[in-house]
């Protein structure tokens, strides 16, 4: 990636536009977080209901201060995942200058210090926070290509920095650390054991029992959704399905079969989750059947997200 691209996009960012950037997660649709309208933009080009706060990234830890009150947990948090797939919701200061679009007018703000490098460049080159949710359309599948947002926002995005496939491939882990009680909104690309090693025992997922759970209001039921229905803990595939297999057996048939892991390694699954998701809606099939996944590890956000893309519309 050449610098001149790069500084092209961050005064696009700096000038009130949306740029779609890699990060090491899932691809985000980014605007300067301090700019009303650009906010609104993203709401726009996502068709997003605009309850569901945004995640404000940031190019370093430094930068945290100006926006949110720490706490000792969320240092400790920081220091040990940060630059990397962790989200912190952390009290917003009063004097916040993020658009209170972005974090849906509550007095809790999520941040995000992103690792991969053509992230972390573009952050620094905006030098201001950039609200960024995943570059899909609202209730869609993310996406891990710079090929996915081409897809699924068009038009809609003034520029798109290609940075390959993302390696992580499950959005960031939401941690809710405004309070006295940690809990964990929503499983990401950091392990619950991880952040139970260093935090204690996290309260359960706000959205998983009930979707309109204040404190993970984003989590709605149905999100990462193909257009093709989705069948869970299949153990067999009709002649006019398609197979989302994990582990070295899968069973024949099908009209296409995808392996998220031949060898049933749960980080490469995470990362192969989405642009195999995306591949198999494009068969035109009558359903993607899809083989049970282990909870354990990052298995726990590839479950979230199956779980999601497998509820019916008409159920929302
Ligand atoms: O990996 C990621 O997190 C990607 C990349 C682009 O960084 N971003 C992403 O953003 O997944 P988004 O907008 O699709 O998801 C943001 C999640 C939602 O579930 C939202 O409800 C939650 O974070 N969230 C944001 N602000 C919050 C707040 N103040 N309190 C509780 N949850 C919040
Ligand atoms: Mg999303």
């Amino acid at each position: 990636m050449d610098d001149a691209t790069l500084e092209r996009a961050a005064e696009l960012l700096r000038g009130g536009r949306l740029v779609a950037f890699p990060t090491e997660t899932v691809y985000g649709l980014g605007a300067d977080a301090t700019n009303d309208r650009a906010v609104a933009g993203i709401f726009a080009a996502k068709r997003r209901p605009s309850f569901n706060p945004l995640i404000v990234h940031l190019a370093d830890t430094g930068q945290v201060a100006a926006l949110a009150e720490w706490n000792n947990r969320a240092r400790r948090a920081a220091a040990r995942f940060w630059p990397g797939p962790l989200t912190m919701v952390l009290r917003a200061r009063a004097d916040t200058p993020i658009s209170k679009l972005a974090t849906a007018g509550l007095d809790t703000i999520a941040l995000r210090v992103p690792a991969h490098p053509l992230a972390r460049d573009l952050l620094r080159r905006t030098g201001r926070p950039v609200a960024a949710p995943s570059a899909n359309r609202s209730e869609s599948l993310s996406p891990t290509r710079a090929e996915h947002v081409r897809e699924g926002l068009g038009d809609a995005v003034a520029c798109v920095i290609d940075g390959g496939a993302c390696p992580v491939g499950v959005e960031s882990t939401v941690l809710d650390l405004s309070d006295e009680r940690p809990a964990l909104l929503r499983p990401g690309g950091v392990a619950r054991a991880a952040l139970e090693a260093l935090l204690g025992p996290l309260a359960g997922l706000a959205g998983h029992a009930s979707p309109s759970a204040p404190r993970a209001p984003g989590q709605l039921l149905r999100h990462y959704a193909p257009r093709t229905p989705v069948r869970l803990n299949a153990t067999h595939v009709e002649a006019d399905e398609v197979l989302l297999g994990f582990g070295p057996d899968l069973p024949s048939g099908g009209r296409r079969q995808v392996n998220l892991s031949v060898s049933g390694d749960l980080t490469e699954a995470a990362a192969n989750l989405f642009d195999a998701l995306h591949r198999l809606d494009q068969v035109g099939a009558r359903c993607i059947a899809v083989m049970s996944v282990p909870g354990t590890g990052l298995g726990e956000a590839i479950n979230d997200r199956l779980l999601r893309s497998a509820h019916s519309p008409s159920t929302k």
